[in-house]
């Protein structure tokens, strides 16, 4: 390993760590929480590994005081965590929990009295049941119901609040819930996935609305997943193709957000799912460019993308991908992912490479009027307690230090980062891979709900507490 300097971060640098509620809280039947399309879905046969579900989960819900000391206690700055619509509206609107939104303000009360900034986001994929029975996504009347309890949540919680996100990665709401299929609700339509793309970016606009109208001044933001896309080769077929993931993965947000209109080349492209489209209406392009204040984005993994009939030129350079099954959203996109044989990846089987992280963020900070964060970064590892009972993920470590390297390049190329939460504070449900895969920075022990701090989390306090990295060998 080659020597590497100690680095520091700009002053004033937001550290943090991220949860969601679904995949933490648990007490999915308590205090009058409705039912979430994931409950539907974790029930569903073979949709997640074990049939796991988030019933029980991390305990948060119950074990909240506790979980706050041990933040206090990793000298974090920062929370990011999110708001369960159906704890709130258990039926997707109508009447108001009081229940779930008092959960919540002792949270954000419990943060600010450790001086730990809390962070909310509305909306991390635990969509009421009951609009997801009536056709979820795919239904204006849903973006219009987030506008609602947006303005619910605000006159609760927005006194004292840190910063507002209003989604959380919609591309995997849209693309995995309604394309791909292995997220809920688990429906393989691209027309479905786009008109659920619109209505999800409308769900950001009734957002903001209401978060600008309502109490406090918390910024205003929104998560996405952004892709690092390389092209395979140089040949032109590769690189209209990854421009096409591109373009469904970066420009099909960045555009509406910053630009207020669909990229032209996607929508001609879209051909026989265009219809998907439909759904928009006037006023909705303005709306959904509406200012916000920063964008936060999750970044785990690059991306290389080659033509489908160029997949065995590629192999002959080390990548390698399977050509995309009729019918399917790589069909659709005529685009084949590839994976570079033995890299280095972590337990998901996602490649590891820091570098993606740099260019995406260089990007950007030269294509984004606003500050950015990284919302989300971390790695799962194979973890396990040894005889002296702790957890020694030096992978990770190394996963965390060398990403944060190459966010700290990406500043120096331009880049106006204001903070990094490293996803996640602790083991928790994993979607459709259930418990099986962990992020955290500390062990959950699932039958018993006792949290052991990893050498991560020593190795992340110091960071914080240097405000940066300490030079390695
Ligand atoms: C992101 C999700 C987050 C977590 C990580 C590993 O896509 O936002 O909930 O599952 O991946």
């Amino acid at each position: 390993m080659t020597e590497q300097e100690p680095i520091s971060f700009p002053d004033g640098f937001l550290w943090g760590t991220a949860t969601a509620s679904f995949q933490v809280e648990g007490a999915a039947h308590e205090d009058g929480r409705g039912q979430s399309i994931w409950d539907r879905f974790c029930r569903e046969p073979g949709r997640v590994l074990h049939g796991d579900t988030g019933d029980v989960a991390c305990d948060h819900y119950h074990r909240m005081e506790a979980d706050l000391e041990l933040m206090s206690e990793l000298g974090l700055r920062a929370y990011r965590f999110s708001i369960a619509w159906p704890r709130v509206l258990p039926e997707g609107r109508g009447a108001v929990n009081q229940a779930g939104l008092d959960f919540y303000r002792r949270l954000v009360d419990g943060l600010r009295a450790r001086d730990i900034l809390p962070v909310a986001t509305l909306y991390h994929w635990d969509l009421p049941d009951t609009l997801g029975q009536a056709g979820g996504w795919l239904q204006r009347d849903t973006a219009e119901a987030f506008g609602d309890y947006t303005a619910a949540v605000v006159e609760a919680l927005g006194e004292g609040m840190g910063m507002w996100i209003t989604l959380n990665e919609p591309w995997c709401s849209a693309w995995l819930g309604y394309a791909i299929g292995v997220h809920a609700p688990g429906r393989t339509d691209m027309g479905e996935a786009l008109a659920a793309h619109h209505h999800l970016l409308l769900a950001h606009a009734r957002a903001v609305a209401a978060l600008r109208s309502g109490p406090g001044n918390a910024p205003v933001g929104i998560t996405l997943n952004l892709g690092a896309v390389r092209a395979a080769s140089d040949h032109p077929d590769d690189l209209a193709a990854a421009r096409r993931i591109d373009g469904n993965h970066n420009r099909i947000f960045l555009d509406p957000l910053f630009a207020g209109h669909y990229p032209d080349d996607m929508v001609e492209w879209m051909g026989d799912w265009r219809p998907g489209l439909s759904v928009i209406s006037e006023g909705d392009a303005a709306a959904i460019a509406a200012p916000i204040d920063f964008l936060g984005v999750n970044y785990y993994s690059p991306a290389t993308v080659a033509a489908p009939e160029r997949a065995l030129a590629s192999a002959a350079e080390g990548l390698v991908g399977l050509a995309p099954e009729p019918g399917t959203f790589g069909d659709a996109y005529r685009a084949t992912m590839l994976s570079r044989l033995g890299a280095p990846t972590t337990a998901m089987g996602w490649e590891i490479d820091s570098s993606g992280l740099q260019e995406l963020l260089t990007r950007l900070g030269a294509e984004v009027p606003v500050p950015l964060y990284v919302t989300e970064n971390g790695a799962a590892c194979e973890d396990y307690r040894n005889c002296d009972g702790e957890v020694v993920d030096t992978e990770r470590i190394d996963y965390l230090d060398a990403h944060l390297r190459a966010a700290r390049a990406a500043i120096d190329a331009g880049a106006d980062l204001r903070g990094y939460f490293a996803w996640s504070l602790m083991d928790n449900f994993e979607w459709s891979y259930g418990y099986s895969k962990r992020f955290g920075l500390v062990y959950v022990d699932y039958p018993t709900g006792e949290r052991v701090p990893k050498a991560s989390a020593r190795w992340y306090k110091e960071v914080i507490g240097r405000n940066g990295l300490a030079g390695r060998s």
